[in-house]
């Protein structure tokens, strides 16, 4: 159905493999409409309520925005390509649902971006990362100034921008970049594992903590804090609420219906 993406569900978990190994997965404008159209079904796919995104292959997660199609570009079309990369990798992080990076390799360029446009990532051992832009002469165009900045920290961000040096999955570990670091062999069965308790629980409050958690940048703490109130309140009305803490007081397991 796509040329360049694996797409596999497992239980309400929808995996979204980028598969161009011979290119390490680099991210042609091709495969780019192809993620737009996927996440977009998937949005709307009700049966789905969590998506882990990897690579194929054992040594790429994505290796980048593909050198051959940027080669190309002038101003104009820069900002286009740029535009794009920017329109899919927004909808992946306000796609309502959890996005889970499961970082398999290289994750360089627009293949960081990919990750940090995720809400959490996983990295397997070998998983390599970095935004080697300034080495073609050129920033990070799809997102990194600005996520990876608001995610690690300024001056991190900056020496990893400005150096264009890879580093790999121990040191993005210690700096916060990924959540945890698994054997290559395990990463997909451990990211199956989280979605799948994520998959498990009342899903209103899963939407709604991903609303919150999504404007702490852009708002002012005091904001930020009033904006939690409402949604805090919108979960108390939910019947997952009711069903979340009745089921704690009678000592059994929820039985979540998502209303
Ligand atoms: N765009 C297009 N093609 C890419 C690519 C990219 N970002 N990254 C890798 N490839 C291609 C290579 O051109 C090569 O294709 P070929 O076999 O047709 O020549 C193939 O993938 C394998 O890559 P290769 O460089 O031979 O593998 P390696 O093991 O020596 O190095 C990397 C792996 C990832 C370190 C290296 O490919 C690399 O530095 N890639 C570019 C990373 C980058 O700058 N990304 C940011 C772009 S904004």
């Amino acid at each position: 159905m796509f040329k360049n993406l694996l797409y596999n569900i497992n239980g309400k978990v929808a995996i979204v493999t980028i598969n161009r190994p011979d290119k390490m997965n680099a991210l042609n404008s091709e495969t780019l409409d192809e993620l737009k159209s996927l996440f977009l079904r998937i949005k709307e796919d009700e049966n789905i309520f969590v998506v882990i995104v990897t690579g194929s292959g054992e040594r790429a997660f994505v290796a980048g925005a593909d050198i051959s199609e940027l080669n190309k570009l002038d101003v104009i079309s820069g900002k286009e390509f740029s535009e794009k990369g920017h329109e899919v990798f927004n909808l992946i992080e306000d796609l309502g649902k959890p996005v889970i990076a499961a970082v398999n390799g290289f994750a360089l360029g627009g293949g960081c971006e990919l990750a940090l446009a995720c809400h959490i990532r996983l990295a397997s051992e070998n998983a390599k990362f970095g935004q080697p832009e300034v080495n073609l002469g050129i920033i990070p165009g799809y997102g990194g100034t600005q996520r990876l900045t608001r995610l690690i920290n300024t001056g991190r961000a900056a020496e990893i921008i400005l150096t264009g040096t890879n580093f790999d999955a121990n040191e993005a570990y210690r700096i916060g970049l990924v959540n945890k670091i698994f054997p290559q062999t395990e990463l997909i069965a451990k990211a199956i594992d989280l979605a799948t308790g994520i998959a498990s629980k009342g899903q209103n409050a899963i939407r709604y903590s991903l609303k919150a958690i999504r404007r702490v940048n852009e708002i002012s703490l005091q904001d930020g804090l009033n904006y939690e109130i409402s949604l805090f309140a919108l979960s108390c009305g939910t019947e997952d609420f009711k069903e979340g803490t009745k089921a704690f007081l009678e000592k059994r397991k929820p039985d979540f219906r998502n209303k």
